[in-house]
């Protein structure tokens, strides 16, 4: 299997947003469609309004903005 793939496969089981359950596949997703801060990226997903209140998620989306 190339890399690639390992890695969309990784990226489906890669919880970013453990309260509400979104993938490091989803987060990618919507950013590649136009998400360019934080907040579109929230927005569109509802990543960061767990019940942690996006203390785990936020550092994480960040780096994926970076990217
Ligand atoms: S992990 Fe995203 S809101 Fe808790």
């Amino acid at each position: 299997m190339s890399e690639n793939v390992n890695q969309e496969i990784l990226d489906k089981l890669t919880k970013v947003c453990i309260c509400k359950a979104i993938s490091k596949a989803s987060i990618k997703k919507i950013i590649a469609s136009g998400a360019d801060t934080l907040e579109k990226v929230q927005k569109e997903c509802g990543a960061g309004s767990g019940p942690c209140g996006g203390k785990r998620c936020t550092p994480k989306i960040k780096e994926l903005l970076e990217l």
